[in-house]
């Protein structure tokens, strides 16, 4: 059996670019819109056409480009907005526009300074003159959670009676619970004359973190769509996170009875597009798509873990596109954890070997909070006899510059070869001329394709972490790195990302000798 169809109505180019400092390039909008239609969102609001002649330029662009998505033209119920963007939607195959004026009486006192006879006079006026031009209206009532029923429910009856077809109810200041705003959906439907002929969405901002909780209540109460930002980006504390949404839906579709057409598995390249262009970096405790989601550090959770992913993980970070679940070793981890890492390096411990490198990488732990990969293959190389790491780091140099290309040279130990060599390289940036010339030591084709960096205290002798993931043969590598210096740390990072894939590939070859051709 399946559930009833909800819309995604994406506004992370709209309401999610008016997060402080998330504001795009038109070109970066084009790109996040051509994203979000892979991805499968219903609807796309790419912008607030009157607010600048880049924005209607990039709204206008984004309605010829976009075939698959449903385009909403956004506007305030003044004739200039809804001529502005009538014009920007104009040639988008199948388009809305979304009309929105405040409702409740603060704003009304005190930001639009009318009476209610005014704004209902502009809300009806303006729904009547777009009507002339697209026949899908949505209309806002802004602020609806804190308008009284009496005058929401004007204010919605005045609105279907001039043709709007979509109600949207916004929780502005994400002041709701749950179970307000569900009834206000039931409410409106019920008592308003023509509430029953017209469809609803909801609309979260997630101030007491409760964007996602109430739009799920919202649908249980009749919403058929939700509208929703990657990353949960927007005004504040943000609107509700479509990711969030989505999978909430998609794991519990049993209990809720509804689901949605996002192809969950671009969920996390779409996160991050986002997150880098919008300069958004997320928590690590994000849901979905954190850090932290499908880590595990306890050694009771990473053991059951590698039974069977199901004992703690409700969802398949495969499915949503993000890379296998990664056992992080810190003091809580255990040794079934820790024989796993080392078997991605390509090593199978005897059980009196394991033993040893156990109780050293107890102590590191214990030492140092965090244990790198490198700090664990510099372990594994002190503490078991023949096991070796195909490359060491032995010297690093960057010479950085404000006007000139940075320059970089590295001295790398082959270790399989047993062969030591120096490579250069520039690069517009230092980390950039430091994997130019690993890169030459490393002879396989990896690419470089994620980097994060964190400060891991205060200070200006802080220890720097870097995390970087690199892509061999269809697979991603991660390595991480710690060190006072950044740069240092970026290439320690790297090498592991690097000696984990050559490892892998090492392992496999000899695999496939030992058993001979398949
Ligand atoms: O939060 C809000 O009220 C809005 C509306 C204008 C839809 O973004
Ligand atoms: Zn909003």
């Amino acid at each position: 059996m399946t559930g009833k169809r909800i819309t995604i109505f994406d506004t992370t180019l709209r309401d999610g670019e008016q997060a402080p400092g998330a504001s795009l390039y038109p070109h970066e909008k084009i790109r996040i819109a051509k994203q979000l239609e892979r991805l499968g969102v219903d609807v796309i609001e790419p912008g607030f056409p009157i607010s600048s002649p880049g924005e209607f330029a990039a709204v206008q662009q984004i309605s010829r480009m976009v075939s698959e998505a449903e385009i909403s033209g956004f506007a305030r119920a003044m004739k200039e907005d809804v001529d502005s963007a009538i014009r920007a939607t104009a040639d988008a195959p199948r388009r809305r526009l979304h009309l929105f004026v405040s409702s409740s009486q603060i704003h009304l006192d005190f930001q639009l300074r009318k009476t209610q006879q005014e704004v209902l006079s502009m809300a009806r006026e303006m729904v009547a003159y777009a009507k002339q031009f697209v026949d899908k209206i949505e209309f806002s009532p802004m602020d609806a959670t804190r308008t009284g029923d009496e005058f929401l429910f004007e204010m919605v009856e005045a609105v279907i009676a001039e043709g709007a077809t979509i109600i949207n109810l916004p929780d502005t200041v994400g002041y709701a619970l749950p179970e307000e705003y569900g009834a206000m959906f039931e409410k409106v439907r019920r008592f308003v004359r023509g509430g029953d002929k017209v469809a609803y969405s909801a609309h979260c901002h997630n101030d007491l973190g409760l964007a996602v909780a109430n739009s799920l209540a919202a649908i249980q109460h009749g919403a058929t769509q939700v509208e929703v930002t990657i990353n949960g980006i927007g005004e504040r504390t943000g609107n509700c996170s479509l990711e969030e949404i989505v999978m909430a839906i998609a794991t519990r579709e049993g209990a809720l009875g509804v689901q949605t057409g996002v192809h969950k598995e671009h969920i996390y390249e779409t996160s991050r597009l986002v997150s880098r262009m919008m300069n958004f970096p997320l928590a690590h405790n994000k849901p979905i798509v954190g850090r932290n989601a499908f880590q595990h550090e306890s050694g009771i959770h990473q053991d059951g873990l590698l039974k069977n992913r199901n004992t703690y993980e409700i969802m398949d970070p495969a499915n949503m596109g993000i890379p296998r679940s990664m056992i992080v070793l810190g003091k809580h981890s255990g040794r079934h954890a820790l024989k796993h890492r080392i078997r991605q390096y390509g090593a199978d411990l005897a059980e009196a070997q394991l033993d040893d490198v156990y109780s050293e990488f107890k102590a590191l732990a214990d030492a140092s909070k965090h244990v790198s990969d490198e700090a664990l293959l510099h372990l594994l190389d002190d503490t078991v006899d023949g096991f070796i790491s195909p490359y060491t780091l032995i010297d690093l140099q960057v010479i950085t510059s404000s006007e000139r290309a940075r320059v970089a040279s590295a001295t790398i130990r082959n270790n399989l070869e047993n062969r030591i060599a120096t490579y250069s390289g520039t690069g517009e940036g230092p980390v950039e001329a430091v994997i130019q010339c690993m890169k030459q030591a490393i002879e396989l084709p990896i690419a470089f394709t994620d980097m994060e960096l964190h400060s891991l205290s205060s200070g200006e002798r802080a220890n720097g972490e870097a995390a970087v993931t690199i892509s061999y043969d269809g697979v991603d590598y991660r390595g991480v790195g710690i060190d006072e210096d950044i740069i240092l740390a970026v290439a320690q990072a790297f090498m592991s990302a690097c000696n984990q894939a050559v490892s892998a590939n090492v392992r496999v070859e000899t695999d496939r000798a030992a058993t001979g051709p398949a």
